[in-house]
C-alpha cells in the first residue's frame, strides 16, 4: 500500500528552478511536506537560498545550488552535487522555462533566430542535459528514478505568439515518450506537467477577469495546482505512468469553440 501522506517520504529530490517566484516555490515546499529531501537549483543565489532556509526550519532537508542551465558544467553539477549531498536521487524536477521571460510575444515571421534559439534551450535543451545527468546517475544506482518536468498546453495546441515556446514545449512531451521507452526496463520514468495559465508573478494573470471568465473552471491556475500534479508523478503513487502528459488547465484544452 503506496502512502498517501507523505508519498515522497525518504526521497530525495533535485528541483532546477526550485527558487522561483511561483510554481518551482511551491513545487519545493510541496516536496518538502510530502517527505522528500530537496536540492535546490536556481540562477538566483538569494531564491535558492531563501528556499532552502524556508524548507529546513519547516522540518525538512533541503540544500541551495546555483548555477545556470544553459551550462552543461552547472547542470551536471546540480546532479552530482544533489546525488552526493543526499547520497543517492531518486528524482529530477525541471521548472526552469518560459516564454515572456526570456524572449517578445510575437508572430513567427517577427522571431529572430537568436531568440529562437534562446526560447527553445531555456525550455528543452537544457532538459534533455539534466535528464541525461539525472539517468546517468539512476542507472549506477540501479534503482530506477522519476522525472517531471514542467510543460505547457502550448505544447498540446496552437500557440499564437509563442512558436519557439510552444514547439520546445511540444518537443518536451516527445523527450518524455522517448525516455520512457528506453529506460522503462530500468525502472525510470519521465512524465510532463503541461499547464494551462498559472497566476504567478512572471506570468502576471492574478487581476484578469475576463482572462479568468475564458477557462471553463472560471479561474486561473495556482501554483499549488502544478505541484500537486509534480507530485503525483514523482512519487510511487504513479509506478506504472510514464512518458505522458498530464494537462492541468481548468478545462481549456478540452473545450471546444462552441457554446455549452
Ligand atoms: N505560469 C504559467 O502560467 C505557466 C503556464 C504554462 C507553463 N508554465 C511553465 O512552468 C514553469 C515555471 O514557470 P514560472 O514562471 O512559474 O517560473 P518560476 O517562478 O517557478 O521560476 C523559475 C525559476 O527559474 C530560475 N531561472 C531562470 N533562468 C534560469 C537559468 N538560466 N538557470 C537556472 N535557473 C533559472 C528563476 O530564477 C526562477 O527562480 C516553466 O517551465 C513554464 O514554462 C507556466
Amino acid at each position: 500500500m503506496e502512502d498517501f501522506t507523505k508519498p515522497l517520504d525518504g526521497m530525495n529530490t533535485l528541483v532546477i528552478g526550485g527558487g522561483g517566484q511561483g510554481i518551482g516555490h511551491a513545487i519545493s515546499h510541496a516536496f518538502a511536506a510530502a517527505g522528500a529531501s530537496v536540492a535546490i537549483a536556481d540562477i538566483e543565489p538569494e531564491r535558492a537560498r531563501d528556499t532552502a532556509d524556508e524548507l529546513t526550519k519547516a522540518g525538512a532537508r533541503a540544500i541551495p545550488l546555483v548555477g545556470d542551465v544553459r551550462s552543461l558544467q552547472d547542470v551536471d553539477g546540480f546532479v552530482a552535487h544533489a546525488a552526493a549531498e543526499f547520497g543517492r536521487l531518486d528524482t529530477l524536477v525541471t521548472v526552469v522555462g518560459g516564454q515572456v521571460a526570456f524572449v517578445p510575444a510575437v508572430r513567427l515571421h517577427e522571431m529572430s533566430d537568436d531568440d529562437w534559439d534562446l526560447v527553445y534551450e531555456m525550455n528543452l535543451r537544457y532538459v534533455a542535459r539534466a535528464a541525461r545527468a539525472a539517468i546517468r546517475t539512476f542507472l549506477a544506482q540501479g534503482n530506477g528514478g522519476s522525472i517531471v518536468s514542467l510543460g505547457s498546453v502550448t505544447g498540446v495546441m496552437a500557440a499564437p505568439m509563442q512558436a519557439g515556446y510552444g514547439a520546445a514545449k511540444a518537443g518536451l512531451a516527445s523527450l518524455a515518450k522517448t525516455v520512457a521507452a528506453e529506460y522503462a526496463g530500468d525502472g525510470i520514468r519521465m512524465n510532463v506537467v503541461a499547464c494551462g495559465a498559472i497566476a504567478t508573478p512572471v506570468a502576471g494573470t492574478a487581476q484578469d477577469p475576463e482572462g479568468a471568465a475564458k477557462i471553463p473552471m472560471g479561474r486561473f491556475g495556482v501554483p499549488g495546482d502544478a505541484a500537486a500534479a509534480v507530485v503525483y508523478l514523482a512519487s510511487p503513487l504513479s509506478s506504472y505512468v510514464t512518458g505522458q502528459s498530464l494537462v492541468v488547465d481548468g478545462g481549456v484544452t478540452v473545450r471546444g469553440p462552441f457554446p455549452d
